[in-house]
This record gives C-alpha cells, sequence and structure tokens, in this order.
C-alpha cells in the first residue's frame, strides 16, 4: 500500500541546492501528508529501502523521519515502521470528501449489503458463501503454483471449455472454446467488441428504454446511440431501419429485455438477423441473466439462431453467482476469432486467474446449474410474496427480469420517489431514466425482488406505498 503512495510523491533532490537533503525529503513528505495523498496510518518505506530508491544514505532518511517525528507527522514504532499519525490537522478544502464519487449512477453506493428492492444485484442471503470461499482457497493456491508466465489473453482454457458446454446445454449455442474470451463482465465485453469491429457507421441501435450504462459506453467510446423503441415483441427492427439505415450494430436484450422484460419473438429476431445479413451488420446479444428466467422456459440465445456470423453474444456471471467477482464472456463468431484474440491481448486481457478457476470448478461440478435453480426457487418464492403483498394491483405480468415493474402516472415524479426513498433504506430504481432524453417515456418503479425477506418486506412496502401516495400528483 504505502509503495504506491510513496511512488506518487516527486523527490526532486538538489544536491548542490541550499538546504540539506533531509530537509529536501522531510518537506517533500511533510506536503504530501498535509496534502491528504498519504493517508493517516500509512507506513513510510524502511530507510534502507528510500535510501535504495533515492540514491542516498541510510542517515539521511533517518535524519528526515526522525523531523518528521518530532513535528508530530510521523509515529516510530520501531521495527514495526514508521507511520503516518493518525492525528493529523484537517485536510485542506478540495481534498475533503466528495459526496458524489466520479462515477454513474449504478455505483453510487459502493460499500452497503443490498437494500430492499435494489434491482441488478443476486440475493445477498441465497450465495453460496462457505462452498465458494472452499473453492476460492483452492483455486488461489492452484493460481500461485503456476509458472510466471503470462496467462492465455482470451482467458484460462479450462474456462472456456466449460463455458462452451454450458452454452451448448443451457442455451442452445453451439461454439468452440476458441470463440470464447473471457472479460471484466458484460462492461469489459462491450469495450473489447466495440474495438474489435471496425464500424463504418458511428450510429448503433439501443433499445428504448435501455441500459443506461450501454448508452454511456457508446458515446464515451465515441458512437451515438439511436434509442429504437420496445413494444411487446421486443426491438422495433422496422424502426431502428426508419431511424438509422446507416447503423451497422444493433446492441440489444432478447431473452429478458432490460428493463422491461419482454422476449424478443421469434419474428424479430428472424428480421433483426436478416438485417444484420443484409447489412453485413453485428448484432450485440446482451444475456445478461442467461438462464435465470422467472417465468416458463429461458428461451434460447439468439446466437443459437445465427447462421451467418453476426451475433456477439456476451454473457456475465454478476447476476448469477456475483457482480464482485467482475467475470464474464464473449462468444464471437468463428470469423472473428482470431482478431477477438488479438484485441483482447493488446487492449483488455483476462485478468484474476483465482476467480476463472474457480468458476471453472463450479461450472464443471454441477454447482452451478444447482445454484441456478435455487436461485429461481428463491426468486420466485419472493415474487409472489411480494405479488401476494400487493394484492390485486399486481400481476405476474409486470415481472420483469427479476424485478417487478410497477407502473405510476405519467406526471408522477418516479425520480424523485426513489430518492426519497433512500431515506428509508430501499432502493427502488426509477424507470424514466432507462429512457433515452427527447423520447416518450413511461413512469415507474422496478422493484427488485433478489433481496426481499418477511418482516422488512411489509414494513418496507408500506413505507414505499405511503411515498408512492404522497407524490401523487
Ligand atoms: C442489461 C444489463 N446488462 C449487463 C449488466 C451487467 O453487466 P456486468 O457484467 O458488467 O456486471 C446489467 C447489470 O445490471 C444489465 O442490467
Amino acid at each position: 500500500m504505502y509503495h504506491s503512495a510513496m511512488s506518487r510523491l516527486r523527490f526532486s533532490l538538489d544536491r548542490q541546492g541550499a538546504q540539506s537533503l533531509p530537509e529536501q525529503i522531510r518537506s517533500s513528505i511533510a506536503d504530501a501528508i498535509r496534502q491528504g495523498h498519504l493517508y493517516e496510518g500509512a507506513r513510510l518505506p524502511s530507510w534502507r529501502d528510500l535510501a535504495a530508491q533515492l540514491g542516498v544514505s541510510r542517515g539521511t532518511i533517518k535524519a528526515a523521519y526522525d523531523r518528521l517525528n518530532d513535528d508530530q507527522l510521523v509515529i516510530s514504532k520501531g521495527a514495526a515502521g514508521t507511520f503516518v499519525s493518525s492525528a493529523l490537522p484537517a485536510a485542506p478544502k478540495e481534498f475533503a470528501a466528495a459526496s458524489r464519487l466520479p462515477l454513474p449512477d449504478l455505483y453510487q453506493d459502493l460499500d452497503s449489503a443490498p437494500k430492499l428492492f435494489q434491482v441488478g444485484v443476486p440475493a445477498q442471503d441465497g450465495f453460496p458463501f462457505k462452498h465458494w470461499s472452499r473453492i476460492m482457497l483452492r483455486c488461489s493456491r492452484q493460481a500461485v503454483a503456476e509458472p510466471l508466465r503470462y496467462p492465455d489473453p482470451r482467458g484460462e482454457r479450462v474456462l472456456r471449455k466449460e463455458i462452451a458446454a454450458y452454452l451448448a446445454v443451457s442455451r442452445g449455442l453451439l461454439c468452440s472454446a476458441d470463440q470464447i474470451i473471457i472479460t471484466n463482465g458484460y462492461a469489459g465485453a462491450l469495450g473489447l467488441t466495440l474495438h474489435l469491429l471496425r464500424l463504418n457507421s458511428r450510429r448503433v441501435w439501443v433499445e428504448n428504454p435501455g441500459y443506461p450504462l450501454t448508452g454511456h459506453a457508446l458515446s464515451l467510446a465515441g458512437y451515438t446511440a439511436v434509442p429504437v423503441p420496445v413494444d411487446d415483441q421486443g426491438i422495433c427492427v422496422e424502426q431502428g431501419i426508419a431511424l438509422a439505415a446507416d447503423a451497422r450494430l444493433a446492441i440489444v436484450t432478447p431473452s429478458q429485455q432490460a428493463p422491461l422484460g419482454v422476449q424478443l419473438s421469434l419474428e424479430r429476431r428472424q428480421a433483426l438477423l436478416a438485417w444484420a445479413q443484409e447489412k453485413a451488420g453485428w448484432i450485440i446479444e446482451d444475456d445478461y441473466l442467461s438462464e435465470l428466467q422467472l417465468r416458463g422456459q429461458a428461451t434460447p440465445a439468439l446466437a443459437s439462431l445465427d447462421r451467418d456470423g453476426r451475433v456477439i453474444h456476451i454473457g456475465t456471471f454478476s447476476k448469477t453467482i456475483s457482480p464482485r467477482l467482475r467475470l464474464g464472456f464473449m462468444v464471437v463468431p468463428a470469423s472473428l476469432s482470431e482478431r477477438a484474440g488479438d484485441t483482447a491481448a493488446a487492449l483488455s486481457p483476462a485478468s484474476g486467474l483465482p476467480g476463472q478457476l474457480a468458476v471453472a470448478e463450479f461450472l464443471r461440478d454441477g454447482h452451478y446449474l444447482r445454484h441456478i435453480r435455487r436461485m429461481k426457487r428463491l426468486y420466485i418464492q419472493r415474487r409472489d410474496a411480494l405479488l401476494a403483498f400487493m394484492g390485486p394491483s399486481a400481476s405476474v405480468n409486470n415481472i420483469a427480469g427479476l424485478s417487478l415493474l410497477l407502473p405510476l402516472d405519467d406526471n408522477a415524479d418516479d425520480v424523485a420517489i426513489a430518492e426519497a426513498a433512500k431515506a428509508f433504506n430501499l432502493a427502488p430504481a426509477p424507470l424514466s431514466p432507462w429512457y433515452a432524453t427527447h423520447t416518450q417515456v413511461r413512469k415507474g418503479l422496478l422493484l427488485g425482488m433478489t433481496n426481499l425477506s418477511s418482516p422488512a418486506l411489509e414494513e418496507g412496502y408500506q413505507q414505499l406505498a405511503e411515498l408512492v401516495a404522497r407524490y401523487r400528483p
């Protein structure tokens, strides 16, 4: 930890300068402490290490540390080392903690456990902690014992083989391990795909409403997201053609549209594939929930119907195991697999060997399918409890993925309700921000169903209902 903190410090020592070397070192460290670059409790390097780094004698460093100690900026704890004092004067204002992180909304709360109605996270109490820790321990040991050479940037072959087998059985998708690249979740796969495709057109169809981070990612990468309406059959392909005939990429969630939950109909699947084939375009299939479908049977992946090699299928373990894993994968058509491997190697090689090995073992030994089955049962119970609680105002038709959509009047302020709900420790997601700006917007609240537990649900739902009533226009 201290190495990264100290390595940011610039020691520009002037050996001919008027100030002595210990004084120059002392003042560099003192400035870094006062400005908050070195956090309270940070360990300073040993005399020997810093002396070697700066090319000075150990006595010089000792003299600098002694003065810092005299000024009560550091504390020497003998053999344990020298630490930045934990009772420092207040940091200047500009370093005070900001109330909002410089990150999209999804990442504003990085520390607390999922709240009631939180969307997009698995059940905290459904995670197989003991079993998973045992597997991780074993896989961490195995990873440490591997030779110290670069791993395959596409990800470990054992994992890619297991994913290929899983996709064949569960998503109707037949591919080889060479078509699979392990990524940092959906987000990592999307970044890689945008680098890989070399698109001539900067315009890209996205679903409206759709996952906000997809549109944001496109704009950061220099593309223009063209919002294409979604109806009860999924994305309206004809409207996409009318709105942006020059687009050569469409990003869709065919199995369970995010956030409305509709399945892309067979007719629309065929229309989308025909469009891609005719235009030599591409389709990114965001299969974020995989087979975690609470109603009926999960539909096979869109990529399973792709005869022309136009679909890039992206899967993630964020919903089925844990978003903390940051592990996902993409399946590219065989014609792209070489370029995909090259791009991954140069721009975003697969990371985290222990996690990859653990997921491979989880899949290989049948735990993954069993875990998904258990999660489905749990989520169906929670869904039914919520529906029973809400009474006739809600129905299974309002189920959207792992959330229940509570529709609100067009002039209701869903964002304000969600904001006010935070005070009660509730985290429903407003629907309107999932729509593109300047388009027709539906209002509503998405109530995540994965983390509902009985006593909390009763009180929480009551509070939410009161808030909705209070904000009624
Ligand atoms: C539509 C959609 N796609 C993808 C993801 C997950 O992405 P990642 O694998 O980066 O966690 C989410 C998460 O909420 C999502 O809602």
